[in-house]
Parts: C-alpha cells; sequence; structure tokens
C-alpha cells in the first residue's frame, strides 16, 4: 500500500493511499483564523494553507521567537505544487498574537488583545499540545497537560465566542484530539492526577476531555438558540513533530528519535497530517456537521465515553467550577460572566 519517495521533512511525499487529503477549493479571504500553537508542526501547516487561501491567520503562540521564524516560513514557502508567484497573489496576512496556554491570566490576556484588535474571528482552532511531561502544576494549580490541551482552550474557546457570533455565519472551531482518547478515562475525583500521575494516561484525558467539551458545546449552542458556530474535534494521524520531544526524560533516552523514526516511516507527514484539521475548519461537506469527532477527513466514531451525554454534561459542569464558573448558567449568561471576568 506505500507508495511514495522521501525529498525533504515537510515536502516528502509518502502517501499511504488510506490518507485523505482535504480537496476543498475554498478561499478564505475576508476570514480571520486563530489557531493556538501555530508555530510548529501541524499547527504551522493548517496557518499556511489557510494563508494560501487568503485568509488573515493569527498565530496564537508562547514563543514568540519560534513564531517569529514560522511566519518567515510560511511566507517564504508555498506549499508544494503551488508556484511561488500563486502563492505570493493569493495570499493572506500573518498576525503573531502572545498565547501561554499554562497560564489563565495569559489565556484572558490574549482573548482581550484579540477582541479589541480584531474586527472578525471566524476560524478558532485549538491546537497546541503537549505529551510526555512529568507531573508538574501550572500556576493555576491544575496539571500542566489537563491545562494545556483541555482547560485553556475551554475558556479560550468561551471568551472568543461572542465576537465569533458577531462573524457568523460560516464560523467553526476544531479541537484537535488524538485518537489515544480511545485509552482514557476523566477522573472527575482526582483531576490533577495527583494520587496516580502517569504520563500517557494525562495526555489521553486531555484528549478524551476535548472531544467531551466538542459534543457539550454543540448541544448548548443549540439550545441557546445560536447559530452559524460549528465545532469539530479530531484525531490528525500520527505525526513526527516536536510533540514527542519530552519522551526523553519522563520514558527513556533516545524516546524522541525513536518515537519520529516510527511515525516517519509508517505514519503520515505533516502536511497530511495537517488535512484533518483543514477539512474540518472550510470543507462544504463538514458545514452541515457540529459536535462530531473526526479521523482522516471522514466522521469517525470517537470510544463509548465520548459519546456519554452525561459524561460530557458531567465534565462542562466541572470545567465550568474549575475556572469560578456556575454551571448551572444557560450558556448565553455564561458567556456575559466570562466576558466580564476579562475587565475585573
Ligand atoms: N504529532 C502527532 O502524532 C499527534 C497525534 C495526535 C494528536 N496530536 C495533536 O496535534 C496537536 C499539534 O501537535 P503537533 O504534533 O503539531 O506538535 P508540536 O509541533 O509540538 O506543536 C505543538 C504546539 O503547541 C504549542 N504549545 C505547547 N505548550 C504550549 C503552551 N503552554 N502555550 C501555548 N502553546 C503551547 C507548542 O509551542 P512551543 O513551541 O511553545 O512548545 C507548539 O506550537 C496537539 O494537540 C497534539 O496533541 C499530534
Amino acid at each position: 500500500m506505500y507508495i511514495g519517495i522521501i525529498v525533504s521533512e515537510r515536502k516528502y511525499h509518502k502517501m499511504w493511499l488510506f490518507n485523505r487529503m482535504c480537496m476543498s477549493k475554498v478561499r478564505l479571504d475576508g476570514k480571520t483564523a486563530v489557531i493556538t500553537g501555530a508555530n510548529s508542526g501541524i499547527g504551522k501547516e493548517t496557518a499556511r494553507d489557510f494563508y494560501r487561501r487568503g485568509a488573515r491567520v493569527i498565530l496564537a503562540c508562547r514563543n514568540i521567537e519560534v513564531a517569529e521564524k514560522a511566519v518567515e516560513d510560511i511566507k517564504n514557502n508555498p506549499p508544494s505544487g503551488i508556484d511561488e508567484s500563486e502563492y505570493r497573489n493569493g495570499a493572506g496576512e500573518l498576525a503573531i498574537y502572545s498565547l501561554d496556554l499554562s497560564s489563565l491570566k495569559s489565556v484572558r490576556n490574549c482573548a482581550k488583545n484579540l477582541l479589541q484588535n480584531e474586527a472578525t474571528i471566524h476560524i478558532l482552532i485549538n491546537n497546541a499540545g503537549v505529551v510526555l511531561l512529568p507531573f508538574q502544576k501550572t500556576e493555576d494549580g491544575f496539571e500542566m497537560v489537563f491545562q494545556i490541551n483541555y482547560l485553556s482552550h475551554f475558556l479560550l474557546t468561551l471568551l472568543l465566542l461572542p465576537k465569533m457570533q458577531l462573524s457568523a455565519p460560516g464560523c467553526r472551531i476544531v479541537n484537535v484530539s488524538s485518537v489515544l482518547h480511545f485509552l482514557g478515562d476523566i477522573e472527575f475525583d482526582d483531576i490533577n492526577l495527583e494520587r496516580s500521575y502517569k504520563v500517557w494516561p494525562a495526555y489521553n484525558q486531555s484528549k478524551l476531555a476535548t472531544i467531551l467539551f466538542t459534543k457539550e458545546f454543540a448541544h448548548r449552542l443549540q439550545e441557546a438558540n445560536i447559530h452559524g458556530i460549528n465545532i469539530y474535534s479530531l484525531h490528525p494521524g500520527f505525526i513526527p513533530t516536536k510533540i514527542f520531544r519530552h519522551g526523553d526524560n519522563s520514558l527513556f533516552p533516545g524516546a524522541y528519535y525513536y518515537f519520529n523514526l516510527f511515525t516517519k516511516i509508517f505514519c503520515k507527514n505533516i502536511v497530511q497530517g495537517a488535512q484533518t484539521t483543514i477539512y474540518c475548519s472550510i470543507d462544504e461537506k463538514a458545514a452541515n456537521e457540529t459536535g462530531l469527532y473526526y479521523s482522516n477527513c471522514n466522521v469517525s466514531t470517537p470510544q463509548w465515553r465520548a459519546r456519554d451525554d452525561q459524561y460530557a454534561k458531567k465534565l462542562w459542569n466541572l470545567s465550568c467550577r474549575l475556572l469560578h464558573l456556575d454551571p448551572e448558567e444557560d450558556l448565553n449568561t455564561l458567556l456575559k460572566t466570562v466576558s466580564r471576568q476579562l475587565v475585573e
């Protein structure tokens, strides 16, 4: 089934026949997209694709120096198959905003800046993520992986939603999860995993939470009569990125090298790894769907807990309480409360 040749890290054309690409020709002129963790990996490739389609792309990143290098790279290197002048003529804009998801204060500041400076937000990609971190807590007192991968994105989404409502219809929120959520559970009684922290269960929990949030958010948008904003979660595939870099410390020396070697040989390259995110963000067919989980540019079925309404509601309630919000409030009231927190 393997048909391909290796050219360079980004452009090597390794094509498993079952690696689907987003075929949509949609342009994004006049649209604004915010991508968290867009300075590398899947986030950067997604930014390159949106830039090519004419969008104003906001790279929301904690490492500004690396983000500036990513902007240069995106500007100077068109996706393969597109010639340079076509790329330049059709390209949009790139902007960087500071965002450290390990700090709720930084999430609120980033949202404040986006709400003040951006006229519209049509697409929000909650992409940033970490894995294989040793146990540590954020300045807000939450287990690091849980906050970066899930809780801060939950808050960011609530904070940006009013601007997306003003930009609707045609708005989309895309949450990057992982197939590893299949091995996950939500430890409601020990959400910070203080009793028995292990690197994989921490990651799997955060990714299951991401899918549950997507499902519950779609439900609450509908309940609150908020239309024109769809929400998606997805598994991008396994891709050689720097996500595995902490493995050398938390697993065994050389883990990063072996993970990336394995994914390079057997899995997707970075361009292929960005396709499901792009599909959920722009594809015409997906425009009629919301609250679902995707893999390989297709709707897919997540594990049973991710399909359980009560589980999704329980996580929503817990997430609200962790952020000092009242879970009983309907979405419209909740959005007002969250927005008020920005000015207090
Ligand atoms: N690669 C895979 O095989 C795979 C498989 C399944 C799911 N995923 C998911 O895909 C998403 C993208 O990962 P990737 O593979 O592209 O890895 P990556 O290249 O390491 O990208 C992760 C991004 O998240 C950012 N990030 C990490 N901590 C942050 C924080 N505290 N605040 C703001 N940004 C932060 C990183 O920025 P810094 O430069 O500041 O670290 C980086 O830009 C993740 O959600 C990951 O879980 C990846």
